[in-house]
């Protein structure tokens, strides 16, 4: 009898725990699996650089017909540049904010960065914080940038030697622009030069913010006589630092640089993400990151 007694007893605890249970995971309705997407890049301010997104959101959407996707901005100096003009762009934070309200339960915050630097390591910090949210998101993964493993590297070279200009000869120069950055995640570049120079000398990888930078690279230039470069963005979008920084008439700008010493420079102004074969790396880090929502 008393052991029957302690039996219902259990019994009761159990049934009226697992009912806290089913109240706690939303007020007793099971959440629905809803997959999203959130493409995060740095931005940009510049009208003719949003061919590059248009590219990607345009290809994103064929590759996941099913999947709604989202877009933020890394960048608040062009959120805020932005928003004057009255578009507002999401930051992370606030794109995903709007994500969880709208009930997501699976999220692959994509980067569409070029390199692993501090805008994709704080991605990644705050879509943690998300995941650890109460009502929040049952899983958020963030997908690679552009360049992560050593694999990246090799298809990003391989298919930038497709994209350039079929007039270049083998003797002159083509000069690739990176970003660059303090982060550690710099040595991308030379990484990334290493590899292109594997394939062909003469083709370098220099960078605005970090190193190598273009005096190091108008060095390499000259002590190899070369007398012609071509100037390429390595950047999704051929905004402010391609137009201004890479092409621009002002006396500091590579086009500048270069010509003062004798280099003739031919600039082309397209970002990488205007090149289908190079997004299709990015969709390829996406489908990877999708994968564990299955
Ligand atoms: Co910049």
């Amino acid at each position: 009898m008393k052991k029957r007694k302690l039996f219902s007893v259990l019994i009761i605890l159990v049934t009226l725990l697992s009912s806290i249970a089913v109240l706690a995971g939303g007020h007793g309705h099971k959440r629905i699996k809803k997959k999203g997407i959130l493409l995060v890049a740095f931005g940009s301010s510049i009208p003719e650089a949003q061919v590059s997104f248009q590219n990607i959101d345009k290809k994103i959407r064929a590759a996941f017909p099913e999947i709604p996707v989202r877009w933020a901005y890394t960048s608040s100096i062009i959120r805020h540049k932005l928003a004057k003009q009255g578009k507002q762009l999401d930051s992370v934070e606030v794109a995903l904010a709007k994500m969880m309200d709208e009930e997501f339960t699976h999220v692959a915050a994509q980067s569409l960065h070029t390199i692993p630097g501090k805008e994709f390591h704080d991605l990644r910090h705050n879509a943690h914080a998300f995941s650890n949210m109460a009502g929040g998101f049952d899983r958020i993964l963030v997908g690679y940038p552009l360049l992560a493993e050593e694999e990246d590297i090799r298809k990003v070279v391989n298919t930038m030697m497709k994209h350039i200009p079929k007039q270049r000869k083998k003797k002159e120069a083509v000069v690739l622009m990176g970003h660059g950055t303090s982060h550690p995640s710099n040595a991308f570049y030379a990484a990334m030069m290493y590899h292109f120079q594997q394939k062909d000398p003469n083709i370098f990888v220099g960078t605005v913010e970090g190193a190598p930078g273009i005096l190091d690279i108008k060095e390499i230039i000259l002590n190899k006589k070369i007398k012609k470069a071509f100037l390429m963005p390595f950047m999704s979008v051929a905004g402010d630092h391609a137009r201004n920084d890479m092409a621009g008439d002002e006396e500091d700008s590579w086009k500048s640089i270069l010509t003062a010493a004798g280099i003739t420079c031919v600039p082309i102004l397209k970002g990488t993400a205007e090149y289908d074969d190079i997004v299709d790396i990015w969709i390829d880090h996406l489908k990877e990151t999708m994968s564990h929502f299955e």
